[in-house]
């Protein structure tokens, strides 16, 4: 390094490409067939209609929301409106000046967290979680300076992630863990009993847990209590510990109310981490403007907008999931709106160099035009096994039209396909 070169924090160099990165590679000199329209199933962006009160509420509050820093902390009735929320989607009462923040999309805040949670001076710090997985996390997990730890999810139960496997060495030097329910891109939940374990293994190894909840609102059931994604702060209540100790969740408006560009969410929890999270956020300087604040106090406020949401999404993936099924292994998940795919096995000895996902990825693009993310860009691999390999990942988010005629495209792509030899 020269003598003059910046100064770099060495811990940049070891965060990976993010799955969209590979993909543009795995694109590279690909000429997608120009017979037909691109449709992308890759990004898991909304792309149902903001409501048109949320907007209201943006515009209304232009006027007097820029002319002063907001408190870290948020307003107070914005905090009371998360709270609300909780009660009556969860049944868990928290106390909104202790236990709650809001948080600019729950993205920077799982970011943040590990930076509030993780003593890195302390040997081994390692962070759990689910293999494959939402990419902050492990980013989060080394940028903190921590080791990450991966645990596959398992195909034979519904890809229920295996926490069983982790060794018990593990666990005496987990400082976090991630959990994802509904997951992303697997849209498992986890049960009660499965929370009952984690709150065990958290008790006995004093670790915190951060369960990212920002699928809850998406699910295939009817819109009654029992269908509803089961949350960590329930689980929690429901097995006696409601001070939520040890334990925050993650909840955002970004895919509940179509408002990816909006940047909104909140945390809530354990009263003493949600203490430590303030004042690392207040140094970090993250509070959420004004404007935004009152755009999501209206949000989570209304639910009509947020069952609009999930019968457009019910129609969807009750018409796309059994076509595909069809041709590919596939079934509804427990919630989310990702379907996670296992591509027939011919994929794998297609292109040299490349996995099964990766060659049914990059021939759909040549052949129909449609975009999906192999499953190995959103997984790593542990012991020579990457458990996204041979799957891919479909966003179900266009448009019912869309997705179907990308479905019918994905059928007939792989009814000819044939080995090449
Ligand atoms: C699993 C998961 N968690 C968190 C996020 C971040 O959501 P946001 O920052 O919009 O709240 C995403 C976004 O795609 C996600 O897939």
């Amino acid at each position: 390094m020269p003598d003059n070169a910046a100064p770099m924090n060495p811990k940049l160099s070891l965060l990976q490409p993010y799955p969209f990165e590979r993909l543009r590679q795995l694109f590279a000199g690909v000429t997608p067939n120009p017979a037909f329209s691109p449709i992308s199933l890759g990004i898991g962006e909304p792309r149902h209609a903001a409501p048109a009160f949320l907007k209201a509420a943006l515009a209304g509050a232009l006027d007097s929301g820029l002319s002063n820093y907001p408190a870290t902390a948020g307003e107070p009735a914005l905090r009371q409106a998360c709270a609300d929320w909780l009660q009556r989607r969860y049944r868990v009462l928290l106390d909104p000046n202790r236990q709650l923040l809001p948080v600019n999309g729950t993205r920077e805040a799982l970011f943040a967290v590990a930076q509030t949670v993780i003593d890195s001076a302390r040997p081994g710090a390692t962070v759990v979680f689910p293999n494959p997985f939402y990419q902050i996390y492990e980013g989060a997990a080394l940028l903190a300076g921590a080791q990450p730890f991966y645990v596959a999810s398992d195909p034979a139960r519904r890809f229920a992630t295996a926490w069983e496997r982790v060794p018990a060495a593990v666990w005496a030097r987990t400082q976090l863990l991630y959990a994802c329910s509904p997951g992303n891109p697997t849209g498992a939940v986890m049960p009660l009993s499965e929370w009952a374990d984690l709150f065990d293994l958290s008790d006995q190894h004093g670790f915190v847990i951060a369960s990212d909840e920002c699928y809850s609102e998406i699910y295939f059931g009817t819109d009654d209590a029992g269908a509803a994604p089961l949350g960590a702060l329930q689980a929690a209540q429901q097995l006696g510990r409601s001070d939520f100790k040890n334990l925050l969740t993650f909840s955002s408006l970004s895919k509940r109310s179509n408002v990816p560009g909006l940047r909104s969410g909140f945390v809530a929890g354990d009263a003493a981490l949600i203490q430590a999270f303030l004042l690392y956020r207040t140094y970090h300087g993250s509070a959420m403007s004004p404007v935004v604040q009152a755009a999501s106090r209206a949000a989570w406020g209304d639910e009509a907008h947020v069952q609009d949401n999930r019968r457009l999404y019910r129609e969807k993936f009750s018409q796309v999931t059994p076509l595909l099924a069809q041709v590919l292994d596939v079934a509804l998940p427990d919630a989310s709106f990702y379907l996670w795919a296992g591509v027939p096995a011919l994929f794998a000895a297609r292109w040299p160099g490349l996995s099964a996902d990766e060659a049914f990825a990059r021939d759909l693009l040549a052949q129909y035009n449609v975009t999906v993310l192999p499953g190995s860009y959103l997984a790593r691999e542990v012991d020579g096994h990457n458990p996204g390999r041979g799957r891919v990942r479909m966003a179900l988010v266009a448009h019912p039209a869309e997705c179907l005629q990308a479905a019918g495209r994905i059928v007939r792509f792989c009814e000819s396909a044939a080995p090449l030899n």
